[in-house]
């Protein structure tokens, strides 16, 4: 078993050497590939949610290789990332993602202490989303003011680092704060998880919920399931407050109930029974979460699943051919196309698919803790 799982650590290592140098001579951070080439973010320039994770893919790379190229291609990706610090409107909750896994997998793996600072910066940003009734706020819209989104669960690993980093208890307070109301509002009886809660800005009282990425209102948008799950692990690995494991366990069991016969994973977990709409980022971040939850429970169904998300992925949706820069096919930004991609190779799918493999090989830096 190890044997596969080392061979697709160096088939990764084979493709992105060489798609590094495309992204590096485009002068661009990759956000997917279409044609043989990488196409940048689709929205908000280089403040597009998404950002950190092909720096991170990077520092992954780095660490299962050694080789420095990987490092040098991350810092030029970071340093475009830290320009948006200037322009600053366009960022949201989500410098967790674009921060923590490039500037704070920096300084975890070479101590920079720029990096250090810059992951401080992104902090203090999200410190400023407090809304003040107990939810973080996801976006900047005027009319958004009172959402809270399921992904957000990912970010507060920013706010625990910072705290530990600093010895400021404020960044983990508002981090447990967000996560209470999370698992109050957000986990349904059944282990599912809604994407979107609006609150009254003023009181922090439960308006409504909104159907967002998924396929429906009160339906189960696996991507959206997926963060829950890792989210709420996370959460546990940096409180160790047992609400927040039973609540990953919860949302595991439900996410594990419907993983497809082939490994793939539907986009929708409540989609129509005759519709192929398949979301493989969701399936490979699950797969990180559960391999997290077998290492803290020994539950052995926990690494069984993540087996069969990692298979399914090698084995359907794995192109190692010159047609794409990344690796992992089917991957869609939305249930209802929003012009982010569907069914196609998404980086931060591929940042998971190659996380899931360094934990296998005994290689995973964990960029989130
Ligand atoms: N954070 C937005 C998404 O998962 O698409």
């Amino acid at each position: 078993m190890q044997k596969r799982y080392e061979e697709i650590a160096c088939r990764l290592a084979d493709k992105f050497r060489r798609s590094a140098a495309v992204a590096a001579q485009d002068g661009l951070i990759p956000y997917k590939s279409e044609n043989g080439r990488w196409i940048p973010s689709p929205y908000d320039g280089n403040s597009w949610w998404t950002g950190g994770f092909w720096p991170a893919l990077m520092w992954q790379m780095y660490v299962m290789t050694g080789e420095e190229s990987f490092m040098t291609e991350a810092r030029r990706a970071q340093k475009l990332l830290v320009e948006e610090f200037r322009s600053f409107t366009m960022l949201n909750h989500d410098v967790g993602f674009m921060y923590l896994l490039s500037c704070g997998a920096d300084y975890k793996i070479t101590g920079n202490r720029q990096a250090r600072v810059d992951t401080l910066h992104a902090a203090h940003i999200l410190m400023g989303r407090n809304s003040g009734v107990g939810y973080i706020r996801a976006w900047n819209p005027p009319e958004r003011m009172g959402y809270a989104i399921i992904d957000c669960m990912m970010n507060l690993t920013l706010l625990f680092w910072s705290s530990r980093e600093t010895k400021d208890p404020r960044f983990a307070k508002l981090a447990v704060t967000h996560a209470d109301t999370t698992l109050r509002e957000f986990v349904r009886e059944d282990g599912s998880v809604s994407h979107i809660v609006e609150f009254d800005p003023q009181t922090g009282a439960r308006v409504r919920e909104h159907a967002g990425q998924g396929f429906c209102l009160g339906s189960s948008w696996s991507r959206g399931q997926a963060w829950g799950l890792y989210g709420f692990t996370l959460a546990y690995m940096n409180t160790k407050d047992e609400r927040y494991l039973q609540a990953a366990e919860k949302i595991a069991a439900y996410f594990m109930a419907h993983i497809r016969p082939d490994g793939l994973t539907d986009c929708d977990f409540c989609q129509p029974r005759d519709e192929k709409r398949i979301d493989n980022i969701a399936g490979a971040c699950a797969a990180c979460a559960l391999l997290e939850l077998h290492k803290l429970t020994g539950r052995q169904a926990y690494l069984d699943s993540a087996l069969k998300l990692v298979d399914g992925i090698i084995d359907h949706c794995a192109d190692w051919s010159e047609k794409i820069c990344g690796v992992m096919t089917h991957c869609t930004a939305s249930y209802h196309d929003d012009g982010a991609g569907r069914h196609t190779n998404i980086t931060y799918g591929d940042y998971f698919f190659a996380e899931a493999i360094a934990k296998l090989v005994g290689k995973d830096p964990m960029l989130w803790i």
